[in-house]
């Protein structure tokens, strides 16, 4: 490494400028900002009103969404390790996938789904019932019966996405909002019934936080049972809601009737004495159902993830069989599931398919990203060297130089030739750029480049064909 020089006065035009251009004032650029419309000024209640976001869903933008690339990358690289592959569904199906798939009677289907009928031209699409999708788990496993995945045997596979739910917008609940999540599906010969598929996914799971950094996360784990314990459990419910439902809230009053299961996901306050004395599904399950579970509990503990047994936690939709989960971190406030899951058995049959048992979970990733011990700070990769093209014609040569160090993997923010000095060195700065390069006519007929450390106020002249060297191995050292 060369020894920084400081102005090296005379053999540099440009690197002495460099070093001792004097801010000027903010006036000196005012013609590159220019006007930013031509529409003629407006009194303020004559101007439009300003178009927003639609309550419920918000822009992401730079530099936070960093963090969410930060998410999304380390959930790619766990899944890969895991040998799951991605998945691209439709954001929106048929609204009988999710009736059917879902279930009539849960919240999201009966109250937060976005559904309209389609105008499509051709007559086979008119009227046509449509959904934003709520949730991916349907389309998944319409997609696994609808292309026949079943001869691929076991389907690991991932998804990254937005969902859209018409719920009351608060702190970590969105009414557009996005997910990371996995299914494993196949026919049960390909071992897709397996708890070790079951504990495989919670460990990921584990594994997946742990690398987000994320600590002070719990798992609640319960079994909802098979479909013969579910019709005896059913039955049980509506005996005992049958004297009190009446003095419960419309909505649980119906569910007493159509589907008690769904009484647990009332959020009512004075419903909540008489929902905490109901049976529980422990007491239902059968044989299998609670073998199945204890070896999903035995590898749990032989790989060391903990977890917290809950007989209360149901889950709000109906395809869930057997194991069902969700990891909940104290430090979301009143919507603190980061992500929630389970066993789905007899999903694929429900929407015709193949008899084919499956599991799987969805993060929230906004609730994934608040719950993040980092920063912004952390994550991103601040450019490594700010160029600034520096007399008219640099442009052109600068652009060339740039090309050079950013296919040797360098993060390269361009300046223009119309910019001073000091406002380049101004912006280099402002974005956290770790160098300044001029690049003036000088530069580039001596072929030797002025470069500044933007943090130590050093700089050096470094031959062109060393650039990339010099600033990489300085971004390798910090
Ligand atoms: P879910 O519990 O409905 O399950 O949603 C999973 C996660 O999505 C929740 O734990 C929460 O973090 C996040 N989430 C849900 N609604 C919102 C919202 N309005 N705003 C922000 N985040 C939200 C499912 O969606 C299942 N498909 C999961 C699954 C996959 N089960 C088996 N396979």
């Amino acid at each position: 490494m060369s020894e920084p020089t400081n102005g090296n006065a005379g053999s540099f035009d440009s690197a002495e400028r460099f070093a001792s251009e004097s801010f000027c004032s903010a006036q000196d650029d005012s013609s590159e900002v220019g006007t930013t419309s031509g529409l003629s000024p407006t009194t303020n209640d004559q101007r439009p009103k300003m178009i927003k976001a639609i309550r419920g869903t918000r822009d992401l933008l730079p530099p936070e969404t960093a963090l969410w690339n930060f998410v999304e990358l380390t959930a790619r690289d766990v899944f890969r390790a895991y040998n799951f592959h991605e998945i691209r569904t439709p954001i929106f199906e048929s609204t009988e996938l999710f009736a059917r798939g879902v279930g009539e009677e849960t919240d999201v289907v009966s109250k937060e789904m976005y559904t309209w009928k389609d105008q499509g031209r051709a007559e086979s699409d008119k009227g046509q019932s449509l959904t934003l999708r709520p949730e991916n788990t349907a389309g998944v496993v319409r997609a696994y019966i609808e292309h026949k995945l079943w001869e691929r045997g076991l389907n690991k596979l991932f998804y990254i996405g937005p969902q859209f739910r018409r719920e009351r917008p608060q702190k970590g609940r969105y009414r557009q909002f996005y997910q990371i999540g996995a299914e494993v599906i196949g026919p049960a010969t390909s071992g897709s019934e397996s708890p070790a598929r079951d504990a495989e996914i919670l460990e990921l799971l584990a594994t997946l936080l742990d690398r987000l950094g994320i600590t002070g996360w719990e798992l609640q784990l319960n079994s909802i049972g098979c479909a013969n314990d579910r019709a005896k459990y059913n039955e049980a419910l509506r005996e005992a809601l049958e004297p009190v439902k009446d003095k419960m809230c419309v909505d649980c009053q119906r569910r007493a009737v159509t589907n008690p299961l769904r009484v647990f996901d009332c959020k009512v306050p004075e419903d909540q004495p008489i929902i905490e004395k109901l049976p529980r599904i422990s007491q239902f399950l059968d044989d299998p159902c609670r073998e199945h579970f204890a070896r999903v509990q035995e590898i749990l503990k032989s790989v060391g993830v903990e977890f917290q047994l809950n007989d209360r936690l149901v889950r709000g939709l109906d395809y869930y069989t057997r194991t069902a989960f969700e990891f909940t971190h104290g430090a979301l406030g009143a919507q603190n599931a980061i992500l929630g899951g389970g066993r789905y058995d007899g999903l694929s049959e429900a929407l015709d398919g193949p008899a084919a048992p499956g599991i799987g979970f969805a993060i929230g990733e906004d609730r994934l990203v608040m719950s993040l011990g980092k920063s912004v700070d952390d994550v991103l990769r601040k450019p490594d060297v700010y160029i600034a093209p520096l007399g008219p014609g640099m442009n052109k040569e600068a652009a060339r130089v740039a090309r050079e160090l950013r296919r040797q993997n360098l993060v390269v923010e361009l300046g223009d030739e119309n910019f001073r000095l000091k406002k380049s060195l101004e912006t280099a700065s402002k974005i956290g750029a770790k160098y300044a390069l001029i690049s003036g006519e000088n530069e580039i007929s001596t072929g030797v480049f002025a470069l500044k450390n933007l943090s130590t106020g050093k700089q050096e002249s470094v031959p062109r064909a060393d650039l990339g060297a010099r600033i990489q191995t300085d971004s390798e050292e910090k």
